[in-house]
């Protein structure tokens, strides 16, 4: 989705800073990418359809090198197309005041129609299909020359809808002004330069030191930091914190592919989600973001699992999970499902918003409904200090590292880890027995190993998605706990290779997609050897019948295989953790068949890595 980057500096060209800033931005989708550089004297635009690389290149010849020095101030784009095709004319920074003004804008303004109307009443002339257009007209109209940051809030408190904003105007020189409302912005403090960004990726190289902007928040942005206000214009300290991540951890290390690198991070990830979070004297979870004491924990009448995509899978797992292990009756809920179905939830329920990003905009949607209806609500995130996490207040952080790839990968196997340890701490306070909690941290402690035999499987993973590559459509099918694995491995296979994928309930096969099935729609079973293995094998008997193509994940060593054309082989373990390890060879293969169909792997055509839009 749409990405920003702004730089502050008094004597460094913003150029370089700017390219490689959307650069970092890059995996989160977009159409188009541009920026606009103020010197003293001037301000230049320079956009371009396509990739961030056409618009470095662009500007390589547009602006050769001893001139971009007097530009020591910008703001650049990457644009995920929402209102208006990926044109250039469409692409931001949009300008306003005759081309003194220039605005970067994520998120939707929801009543740009209405303002654009009274705008070119005024005389403003529009040349773009964009919401963000409007809103730069806005600012300018506001603009008397005196107090810039006033101008811009005075048009923010017109605006209905949801925005992540840097301006700048030569009325103003050496001024930017930044603005959040639903869309993520942080600030980071360099030596002699401020660097802007939708996403602490983009900043990481520059420095650790960053401040995170609330919603609400306008911030006047200078070479030596960042004043922070409200709309109101009342001072707010927002403190300085230090980021976790290395601008190393943010690249490729001798992958292909981000999303290779990270199935491959995933031992490593686990080991980190899990550590310090066994308590093997117990058997229970110490998971400190859920310091809640136990007779509290005890009145919890219903869980609430809320995502999209990939974590909504997770909450699934969750569900299981939570009602084995805890005996607690729990639903999975697709985010934007809930927030508008008035969701009957308060007291004594448990939301838990699952989302790697933590800016997923209808999982906190969600997350304002439970906590406005008065229900104990936790966040399970990957990005740290991210809005969802902040705005839950309790929660469990996954430590899986930065997920750069669209397709979500480690952060689903750290999702449903972290939710077993909640079961297992849940259930610890309720029928779960000490001796079955100390089996349990057990089989969670070994995760990271297991995950690490199924990768050393990967040539094997990668012959057999040669077989199937050229498939149009494939099945996933699994039962119970495994239901919600066959969704993903569909998931994963989809959005990076494009093949048309369906996960359905081993046993609703036959309830209508069975008329499908024939020698072209190969099946992929999820047959690990947990309770209901048997049934499942029926099910690919039923297939096979059809003569369609089985292939199955089987426990090492398992007999299931025969039943197959292809086995793709795991590790034993429980029915809890058997999804970790399933993912992992499902993954792997849908990595697989996308790049042997020469698929854009990292960046899936029409995905965005993080959809801060409704
Ligand atoms: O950041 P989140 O976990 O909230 O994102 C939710 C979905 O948008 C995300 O999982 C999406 O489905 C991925 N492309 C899946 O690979």
């Amino acid at each position: 989705m749409c990405g920003i980057v702004g730089f502050s500096s008094h004597s460094q060209s913003a150029c370089r800073p700017l390219v490689n800033g959307l650069l970092r931005l890059e995996y989160r989708g977009y159409d188009s990418a541009g920026v606009a550089l103020e010197s003293a004297d001037d301000l230049r635009v320079f956009k371009k359809t396509g990739k961030v690389a056409e618009l470095d290149r662009f500007l390589a010849e547009a602006l050769p090198e001893p001139e971009r020095g007097k530009y020591t101030l910008g703001i650049a784009h990457t644009r995920w197309a929402t209102h208006g095709l990926p044109t250039e004319t469409n692409a931001h920074p949009h300008l306003a005041d005759g081309g003194r003004l220039a605005l970067v804008h994520n998120g939707i303004i929801e009543n740009y129609a209405a303002l654009r109307a009274k705008l070119e009443k005024r005389g403003c002339v529009f040349v773009s299909q964009t919401d963000t257009e409007a809103l730069a007209h806005l600012i300018a109209t506001f603009d008397t020359g005196d107090d810039f940051m006033a101008a811009v809030s005075q048009a923010l408190k017109q605006v209905e809808g949801t925005y992540g904003i840097a301006v700048l105007s030569l009325r103003h020189p050496g001024e930017m002004i930044v603005a959040r409302r639903g869309s993520p912005l942080v600030i980071g403090v360099g030596e002699g330069s401020t660097v802007v960004a939708s996403d602490v990726s983009a900043i990481v190289s520059y420095t650790r030191q960053v401040i995170y902007l609330n919603d609400g928040d306008i911030a006047r942005v200078t070479p030596e930091g960042a004043d922070v206000f409200t709309l109101d214009n009342v001072p707010v300290a927002r403190d300085v914190q230090q980021v976790e991540w290395d601008a190393a951890s943010a690249e490729k290390g001798g992958y292909a592919h981000f999303m290779l690198k990270e199935i491959f991070e995933q031992p490593e990830a686990l080991r980190n989600t899990i550590r310090g979070r066994l308590d093997r004297t117990d058997g229970t979870a110490v998971l400190a973001g859920l310091n809640l004491p136990p007779r509290e924990l005890a009145t919890i009448r219903r869980a609430v699992v809320i995502g999209c995509g990939t974590s909504l899978h997770a909450g699934m797992v969750g569900k299981y999970l939570f009602e084995s292990l805890a005996d607690l009756p729990t639903s999975a809920e697709q985010a934007a499902e809930f927030r508008y179905c008035n969701p009957i939830i308060g007291p004594h329920d448990w939301a838990i918003a699952l989302s790697q990003s933590g800016e997923t905009a209808d999982t906190l949607a969600a997350v304002r409904e439970s906590v406005g209806k008065g229900a104990l609500v936790s966040a399970v995130c990957n990005v740290v200090g991210s809005t969802i996490a902040r705005e839950a207040g309790r929660g469990v952080y996954l430590h899986a590292g930065p997920e750069i790839s669209v397709a979500s990968t480690k952060a689903f196997t750290a999702q449903v880890t972290v939710l077993l340890m909640m079961a297992l701490k849940l259930g610890r306070t309720r029928r779960l027995s000490r001796e079955a909690g100390l089996r349990l941290c057990d089989e969670i402690a070994a995760l990271p190993d297991l995950v690490a035999e199924v990768l050393k499987e990967n040539d094997r993973i990668a012959a057999v998605a040669a077989k199937y590559a050229a498939a149009n459509d494939m099945f996933f099918l699994g039962r119970g706990i495994l239901y919600p694995t066959a969704l993903e491995g569909a998931l994963k296979m989809k959005e990076i290779s494009y093949v048309h994928a369906e996960g359905y309930q081993a046993a609703e096969l036959k309830h209508g997609p069975i008329a499908l099935l024939g020698r072209a729609t190969p099946v992929v079973a999820l047959l690990n050897d947990v309770p209901g293995k048997e049934k499942t094998v029926g099910n690919v008997q039923e297939c096979r019948a059809r003569e369609a193509p089985v292939v199955g994940i089987v426990t090492q060593g398992d007999a299931a295989a025969r039943h197959c054309d292809d086995a793709l082989f795991v590790p034993r373990t429980s029915a809890a953790c058997a999804p970790v390890v399933t993912a992992v060879a499902l993954q792997l293969f849908a990595y697989h068949v996308a790049r042997l169909r020469g698929c854009e792997i990292d960046q899936p055509r029409n995905l965005a890595k993080s959809v801060t839009v409704e």
